[in-house]
């Protein structure tokens, strides 16, 4: 069956056909970036995403559409993201989606974005095993789940302030080095000696095990203010190295602690964050010749995508009761809907 993806939550607009069941290919897809637009303000101003994904999200329709060569006739489902994100943005792509649905009696179902980002390895790699660890690291989210079976997850740590794409992106604003940070201190960190600089590793006073990241995004800022560092120089690359290599390995020692810990067969690192090449690297050294493999997503899918959001959609909707879909009363929702233990929206 062929399903049409739609993706609104942030600061790309994003339509994606896949193709699920016999046969299982992203078909095509396409994205708007908006980050031109928001680059010159440091961040993403939510009023300017919303109009954009207004303007531009039933001509990317059309166009992913023209591009598999399909009708709306073709379509046997409609997915798309309900939250977390910005509301005004997320309400976009579910009045379009609903509108659509309703227009062409297509069923709907509605996703989340934290699950679709976790979804996004098994587009390629459709035999990841449970139980697994998923470890979520976006602009928005830095959170480690463990899941017995796709729609249930229990959140092992969370971050207490800032997500770690949100820290990249604000040292980067600082800087001026412009917007999102994430693939900016990506490049830099090559030319730095990573062991230079020396960070703390967060630690909670109550003892839980959540992430925290204000402190390296303190201790980045203030050393070259207090030392007159200037961006180009050499101390400046090698602080970004080191601190990239230390938020890395933060990343890594918790989640290999967990897989330690639990009785885990795969562990998968997704978000935008998870297209950082060190990383990637890390991550793949430490597991590699371990018992528990590591699925990390293809790269153009680790950041947001609408191919996440169709390939979780499907997953949700051969396990509804028939004709169970969502209904016109569909709603976003802006904050991550996760406790201690959750199941899906
Ligand atoms: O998943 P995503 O597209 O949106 C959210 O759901 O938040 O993630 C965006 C985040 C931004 O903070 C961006 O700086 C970061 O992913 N990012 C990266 C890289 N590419 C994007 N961070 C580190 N290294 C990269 N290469
Ligand atoms: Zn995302």
């Amino acid at each position: 069956m062929y399903i049409l993806g739609i993706e609104s939550s942030c600061d790309e607009t994003a339509v994606a056909v896949v193709e699920r069941g016999e046969k299982n290919a992203v078909i095509c897809e396409q994205v708007k970036s908006q980050i031109p637009l928001h680059a010159k303000y440091g961040g993403v101003v939510p009023e300017i995403a919303s109009r954009n994904h207004y303007e531009v999200i039933d001509y990317l329709t059309a166009e992913a559409l023209k591009e598999a060569n399909l009708t709306c006739d073709d379509i046997d489902l409609i997915a798309l993201t309900r939250g977390p994100g910005l509301i005004g943005s997320l309400l976009v792509g579910l009045s379009f989606g609903k509108g659509l649905a309703l227009a062409q009696g297509i069923p709907l179902v509605g996703v989340d974005h934290i699950y679709a980002h976790i979804e996004s390895a098994f587009i390629d790699n459709p035999g990841i095993e449970y139980p697994l660890l998923a470890l979520v690291v976006s602009g928005g989210h830095t959170t480690l789940f463990y899941q017995e079976s796709k729609f249930e997850a229990k959140v092992l740590a969370k971050t207490r302030d800032d997500a770690v794409g949100e820290i990249m992106d604000k040292i980067a604003k600082f800087f001026g080095l412009g917007y999102p940070g994430g693939p900016v201190l990506d490049k830099i960190y090559k030319d730095g000696d990573s062991k230079k600089f020396q960070f703390t590793r967060p630690r909670m006073s109550d003892g839980s095990a959540d992430f925290s990241f204000s402190g390296y995004k303190t201790a980045v800022i203030r050393h070259p203010q207090s030392k007159d560092i200037k961006t180009g120089s050499q101390v400046f690359k090698d602080l970004i190295s080191s601190f990239l290599h230390s938020a890395v390995d933060y990343l890594l020692s918790k989640t290999a602690a967990a897989s330690e810990e639990l009785p885990v067969k795969s562990v998968i690192v997704s978000g935008g964050v998870s297209r950082n090449t060190l990383l990637r690297k890390k991550f793949r050294d430490y597991f590699s010749g371990h018992d528990i493999k590591l699925y990390l997503p293809s790269p153009r899918h680790c950041t947001d995508n609408a191919a996440m959001v169709a390939w979780l959609g499907y997953e949700k909707y051969i396990k509804l009761p028939e004709n169970n879909y969502a209904d016109f009363y569909l709603n976003a929702y802006s904050r991550a809907t996760f406790r201690e233990k959750s199941k899906h929206k």
